[in-house]
């Protein structure tokens, strides 16, 4: 933490950051002025599935009624999916999109996953390349062919399917593919066939992993060097070591749990005491997660981990850029891209104290203060 902080952005990229007092005059440039504010690296969020169509309401009353998340509902919001255009599925995208910018995200991990036929994922990988054009963040596009086997398809034949579409979708725009891999979903041996093939075609590899039950997914994300395994409710401390030796940085998504009601907050000791890297993210999708806030992922990770605040604030900027393989975002040193959230705080404490309170003042990308153009927005 620097006090009483002053950061130069030159060409979209931090050339300078320090005390106030040591900032030499440069070229001419417009000032910003944060009264106080703390300033951290623009959020980086690893792990979100914002192309969807329509809503999931009366799954959401029954958990509250205390029914159980297996996954099912994800047909639900494939229907909708499938059955809205590429443009009806971009204009709902960009406003959560610009609500998650407001909320000082200027990066963005984007998964398919919702349309699971060939046509419907390269639709919905045309979104998400739309998505990383016309919105000022920076956007890393996933394939996840693999969310669910659809209703009505044979197993086998669907992961042939999901396999023989990763050329695809890399010539779509995607660099990593991912796999539902969990109890009712796609097993081990799915998942490490359609891993290798996304490997064999250059993607890199993530997965949902240990979110249901415990399968062995974590050692799974090891074994192959996935760049992230995120979920992981159900780890245990040998799929964490596994990790930790293989480098896999652990996504956290506090806000799924929350939303599962599950209150299967246990895994960050286990992960931390491994010592395996943590990212933090929203996840935000229509099921678990319909969250569009790093700043709140950050103050519920503090709340339910018991995560220091300033460590939860590294793991929704530096260690979820690690999850991306992304060196220039998440930091604020000279030559990053100059990203910047302003946060609603006056001490880092602050974000996590300040209960129901907007987590974020002002958003700059690229050097420029972004104008929320949605706000005030109620769209899904
Ligand atoms: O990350 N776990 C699988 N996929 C999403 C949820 C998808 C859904 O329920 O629509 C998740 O939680
Ligand atoms: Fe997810």
């Amino acid at each position: 933490m620097i006090e009483d902080a002053a950061l130069r952005i030159e060409g979209g990229a931090v050339v300078w950051l320090g005390r106030e007092q040591d900032l030499q005059p440069g070229p001419d440039a417009p000032e910003l002025d944060a009264q106080g504010a703390v300033a951290v690296p623009g959020f980086v969020d690893p792990h979100t599935h914002l192309v969807w169509a329509g809503v999931r309401r009366e799954e959401f009353v029954a958990r509250l009624a205390g029914e159980q998340y297996d996954g099912g509902g994800i047909t639900t919001t494939v229907a909708a999916t499938r059955a809205a255009t590429a443009e009806e599925l971009f204009v709902l995208a960009a406003a959560r999109g610009r609500r998650m910018i407001a909320n000082g995200t200027t990066t963005v991990e984007i998964k398919t996953g919702y349309g699971l036929t060939p046509t419907d994922e390269l639709k919905c990988l045309d979104v998400i390349g739309r998505l990383a054009k016309d919105l000022p963040w920076l956007v890393e596009a996933t394939y996840l062919g693999a969310h669910v086997v659809p209703p009505g398809r044979d197993r086998a034949e669907y992961v042939e399917e999901v396999i023989a579409t990763i050329p695809a979708a890399a010539a779509a725009g995607a660099t990593w593919a991912d796999v539902f891999c969990d109890e009712g979903v796609f097993t081990i041996d799915e998942t490490r066939r359609i891993l290798q093939a996304a490997q064999d075609a250059g993607l890199g590899t993530r997965l949902h992993a240990e979110e249901i039950a415990h399968t062995g997914a974590a050692d799974l994300a090891a074994e192959m060097g996935c760049a992230s395994a995120d979920h992981l409710e159900h780890v245990t401390a040998e799929g964490a070591h596994a990790m930790a030796a293989a480098g896999v940085v652990g996504v956290l998504l506090p806000t799924v749990t929350l939303s599962l009601r599950t209150f299967a907050f246990g895994q960050y000791q286990v992960l931390r005491e491994a010592g395996v890297p943590l990212a933090l993210s929203t996840d935000c999708n229509p099921g678990t997660s319909w969250c569009e806030s790093m700043p709140y992922v950050v103050q519920l990770a503090c709340l339910v981990y018991g995560m220091p605040v300033h460590e939860a604030l590294w793991s929704a900027t530096r260690g979820a850029a690690m999850a991306l393989q992304l060196r220039d975002v998440g930091r604020l040193s000279p030559k990053a891209r100059g990203d910047v959230a302003l946060l609603n705080a006056e001490h880092e404490a602050d974000v996590v104290a300040r209960l129901g309170a907007p987590g974020c003042l002002a958003t700059i990308v690229r050097g420029q203060v972004w104008q929320n153009p949605a706000a005030p927005s109620v769209s899904a």
